[in-house]
């Protein structure tokens, strides 16, 4: 077992073995193995580079770190009697390449910076992952709403039949929410891809280091300026977190639809078996279980998202051990996420729609009503209310046919619809599901021609989304394969 590194001078006794599991990060730590080895990798360069390090003893560190770097850290550096990833490795470094070189690793560090920027490195990685997987999910759905421009469905207010609509429509309306979680999780990554480096425990270190130099080689857009600020700050762990909950709150609302439509009560859509199970005792039985697993996903999110939140909120400037606390949920809740977002499209491409079945219920419930209010206002100058309170008591009475109306009319303005010039054909018209979507064709409405337009719309940005994904997925691994070829010189 490798000595830890970190502990022997200051403190002694061995510690037992239930107070190194409760104090270890190991576990969340397998996370940020290999970012660990790309922060050391960019400190030694810039202390090498700034004179700090002398040249041999930092070619010594590297030809180390590039091994663990090329066959991945070692299990012996995953220990749990060490406290964390950091001290792991430098004491699997020190034992390799011995204590006059590989105990320089750490000068003008401290694992209080070491562990922000490795939480940045990889959180960036799960953001560049996640916003590539948020603009397939969206391909899909503009995709799905064009099939099924035409295809009318129900639309509901309190999950009553309300107004006839297309599934382009409702699938668009998704599309839109999760236009705005991209633009959320852009924004974050803005803020998580900064550098803590050169802030060492909190208040920076006297050597003459140059914080923008290992910023640059680890591909951080820049510093975090306040070192104080660098080390304590996780605010950027719980803005993704939130980011996250919001979408995945989303995500929950659309697989409470996937179970509701294909239920047996309403029929439309059947999801493809992989994504379903039966029952042990029902052999009828096919269960939306992906969705409602998915559904429960984003309670877990939510709840990883208080976690982070509350483990801050006592904490004093600056580096409090409490922050290892909160990386662990930051991690589920990422890893809950992602893994939604892999299975989502694929459950939306392999669904079936029945629209017969919705178009049946589309007209349901007087589903039109409006339009026919609509009608006595538009053709024959009712104020809105007032044809609204003849439609309603038609309704009541259990019908919207001219005969009903002419009653209610009678009842509320004291003369018939029929004297005035409505007919029973006018009544049918207005009374079309068809007819009445088709006439709501503003932009963002469901009608096809306004469908058509919203899906280029939508295309216009999920294009510049793309590019920027790819953008900073090439920028991010370009960074990283420069600093590795440099580092590959500075290991001869
Ligand atoms: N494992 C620790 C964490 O995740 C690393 C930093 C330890 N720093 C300290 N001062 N004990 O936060």
């Amino acid at each position: 077992m490798q000595e830890d590194v970190v502990r022997r001078g200051r403190l002694s006794g061995e510690r037992t073995g239930e107070i190194n599991q409760f104090l270890s990060s190991m576990d969340a730590d397998r996370c940020i193995a290999d970012a660990d080895l790309l922060v050391d990798i960019a400190h030694l360069m810039m202390l090498e580079r700034q004179g700090v390090i002398d040249r041999e003893n930092a070619a010594a560190i590297m030809k180390v770190l590039l091994a663990m770097q090329k066959t991945g850290v070692p299990e012996e550096a995953f220990s749990e009697h060490f406290e964390d990833i950091h001290a792991g490795i430098e004491s699997v470094l020190i034992a390799i390449a011995g204590e006059d070189a590989g105990g320089r690793l750490h000068i003008g560090r401290s694992r209080n910076d070491e562990v922000a920027a490795c939480i940045r490195l990889h959180l960036r990685d799960e953001l560049i992952l996640q916003l590539g997987l948020l603009v397939k999910l969206r391909e899909v759905l503009l995709g799905c709403a064009q099939q099924h421009r035409e295809s009318f469905i129900p639309g509901f207010t309190h999950f009553q039949h309300a107004q006839p609509t297309t599934l382009a429509h409702h699938l668009l309306a998704y599309e839109q929410a999760f236009s705005r979680d991209f633009d959320r999780l852009n924004q974050a990554y803005s803020r998580v891809n900064l550098s803590p480096m050169g802030a060492a425990a909190f208040a920076s270190t006297g050597y003459r280091i140059d914080r923008d130099y290992t910023a640059s080689l680890l591909g951080f857009d820049g510093i975090i300026m306040n070192t104080m600020d660098a080390v304590a700050a996780r605010d950027f762990a719980i803005e993704v977190l939130s980011a996250l909950s919001i979408m995945m709150a989303t995500i929950s609302r659309l697989c409470e639809e996937l179970v509701l439509w294909s239920s047996s009560f309403t029929g439309f859509v059947s999801l493809e078996d992989s994504f379903c199970s039966t029952s042990s005792i029902m052999p009828q039985k096919k269960n939306p279980d992906t969705v409602e697993i998915m559904r429960a996903k984003a309670g877990s999110v939510a709840g990883a998202c208080t976690s982070a939140l509350v483990i801050t909120k006592g904490l004093p400037m600056s580096y409090n051990r409490d922050l290892q606390e909160l990386t662990p949920h930051l991690w589920r809740g990422a890893r809950d996420a992602s893994m939604s977002l892999q299975l989502l499209p694929g459950i939306l491409s392999g669904a079936r729609f029945d629209t017969v079945r919705m178009k049946t219920e589309a007209g349901k419930g007087l589903s039109t009503a409006t339009d026919v209010a609509d009608l006595l206002v538009r053709k024959y100058n009712l104020p809105f209310r007032t044809a609204h309170s003849i439609v309603g008591r038609a309704v009541k009475k259990g019908s919207v046919e001219l005969k009903a109306l002419d009653e209610a009319a009678k009842e509320i303005m004291g003369n018939t619809l029929s004297e005035i010039g409505l007919t029973q054909n006018q009544v049918i018209t207005a009374l079309s599901v068809e007819n009445s979507v088709v006439s709501r064709d503003h932009p963002g409405g469901p009608a096809p021609s306004a469908t058509a337009e919203a899906i280029a719309l939508a295309r216009d940005k999920l294009n510049i989304d793309h590019k920027n994904v790819e953008s900073k997925k090439s920028g991010v691994s370009h960074a990283i394969d420069t600093m590795l070829a440099e580092a590959g010189r500075l290991a001869q």
